[in-house]
C-alpha cells in the first residue's frame, strides 16, 4: 500500500487477559473453536493462537458467510482443511450452519470419544472454548447454537452445573464467556480488511482514502458487482501507471457522479461516496465479497 500513517489502536490488555483466560482454561477443555469472519479469514485470526491453544484440536467457524463469497469460502474451507482444523461455514444471526457444530466437534473429536467409549466413559461431557475477534459474532453463534432460552439454566436433578457452561446438549457444553482476541496487524493489508468490515474503527485511515483501496479492491476482483452496484457502463482496469489510491478514486468518482453527488464548482464529494461505499458495503447492499484468498497468501 502507498499510503503510511494508518493509526491502530492497540490494547495490550485485552490480549493479555485472553492469554491468562487460555491459559487457565485450556486444561478443561477438549477443543478449541476460533470464529472467524468469513470475508477476510486470515486478518481477523490471530496467529498467536495457534502456540496459545498448545495442540488442541482446532475448529474453524467461517462466520458471515452471508456476506462473503461462496466460492471463496468453499476455498478458505478446503485450505482450513488441509491444515487440520475442522471447518464450519455459517452465518450466526440467521443461524444457517449452527445446528451442524455439535457434529463438527464431535467429528473432530472422534478419537477421543471413542477411546472414552472403549473405556465405559459414554457420560463424559465435551467441552469447547469459544475464541474470536471482537464483533466477529461470538456471543450470537453461541446463544444460536445453545438456543438461549435454554442455555442459561438445565436444572436436571442431582447435577451440579456450574455457571461457566453453557451446555449445547447432554454431552456437550461451551465455555460461557468467548475469549476476545485482538488482530495482528502484521501488515497494512490486515488493518485495511479489518476496517472495512468495520471490526475496527473507521479512524484507522481518513475515509476517502479507505473508500479509495476498497473501491480499487471491489474494482480489481468484482468488476461487474461493482458496476451493477453503481449503475456504472464497465468498471476499467487499473493502469500500470496508476497506484491503488488513484484507480480507487476514480471509481469512487464515477460512482460518486452516478449518486449526484456534486460539491460547488461540479466537484465529485468523493468523501461522502466513500461514507456511501463503507455503509454499503458493511451492510451488505454491495453483495457479496471475500477481501482475501488463500491463493494470495
Ligand atoms: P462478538 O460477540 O464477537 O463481539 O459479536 P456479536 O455476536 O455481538 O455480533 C456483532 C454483530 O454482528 C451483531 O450485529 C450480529 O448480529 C452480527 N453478526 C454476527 N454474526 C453474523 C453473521 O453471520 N452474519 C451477519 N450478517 N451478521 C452477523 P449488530 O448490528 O451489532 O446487532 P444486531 O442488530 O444484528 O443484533
Amino acid at each position: 500500500m502507498e499510503e503510511s500513517g494508518m493509526h491502530i489502536q492497540w490494547y495490550p490488555g485485552h490480549m493479555t487477559k485472553t492469554r491468562r483466560m487460555i491459559a487457565e482454561q485450556l486444561k478443561n477443555v477438549d477443543a478449541v473453536c476460533e470464529i472467524l469472519d468469513a470475508r477476510i479469514p486470515i486478518s481477523s485470526r490471530n496467529p498467536d493462537v495457534d502456540e496459545l491453544t498448545a495442540g488442541k484440536p482446532r475448529l474453524v467457524v467461517l462466520n458471515r458467510a452471508d456476506q462473503a463469497d461462496a466460492e471463496a469460502t468453499r476455498r478458505w474451507g478446503a485450505y482450513f482443511r488441509g491444515r487440520g482444523f475442522a471447518v464450519l461455514e455459517c452465518d450466526a444471526k440467521s443461524g444457517r450452519g449452527t445446528a451442524k457444530f455439535a457434529a463438527a466437534v464431535r467429528e473432530l473429536l472422534a478419537d477421543k470419544l471413542q477411546a472414552y467409549a472403549e473405556k465405559g466413559q459414554t457420560g463424559r461431557v465435551v467441552r469447547v472454548m469459544i475464541l474470536g475477534i471482537p464483533n466477529v459474532g461470538k456471543s450470537t453463534f453461541i446463544n444460536k447454537v445453545a438456543g438461549r432460552k435454554t442455555a442459561k439454566a438445565e436444572d436436571r436433578p442431582g447435577v451440579t452445573r456450574s455457571k461457566q457452561w453453557v451446555p449445547i446438549d447432554r454431552g456437550l457444553e461451551l465455555l460461557d464467556t468467548p475469549g476476545i482476541l485482538w488482530p495482528k496487524f502484521e501488515d497494512q493489508s490486515v488493518g485495511l480488511n479489518l476496517a472495512y468490515t468495520g471490526a475496527v474503527k473507521d479512524d484507522i485511515l481518513d475515509i476517502e482514502t479507505l473508500g479509495c483501496h476498497l473501491m480499487a479492491y471491489l474494482g480489481g476482483h468484482y468488476p461487474e458487482a461493482l458496476a451493477a452496484a453503481y449503475k456504472l457502463p464497465a468498471i476499467p482496469e487499473r493502469q500500470p501507471e496508476e497506484n491503488t489510491v488513484a484507480y480507487g478514486y476514480g471509481l469512487l468518482e464515477e460512482a460518486g457522479r452516478k449518486r449526484g453527488f456534486l460539491i460547488s464548482g461540479g466537484e465529485i464529494d468523493t468523501e461522502r461516496m466513500a461514507r456511501i461505499l463503507l455503509d454499503e458495503f458493511r451492510g451488505g447492499k454491495l453483495g457479496r465479497f471475500t477481501l482475501e484468498l488463500p491463493e494470495d497468501l
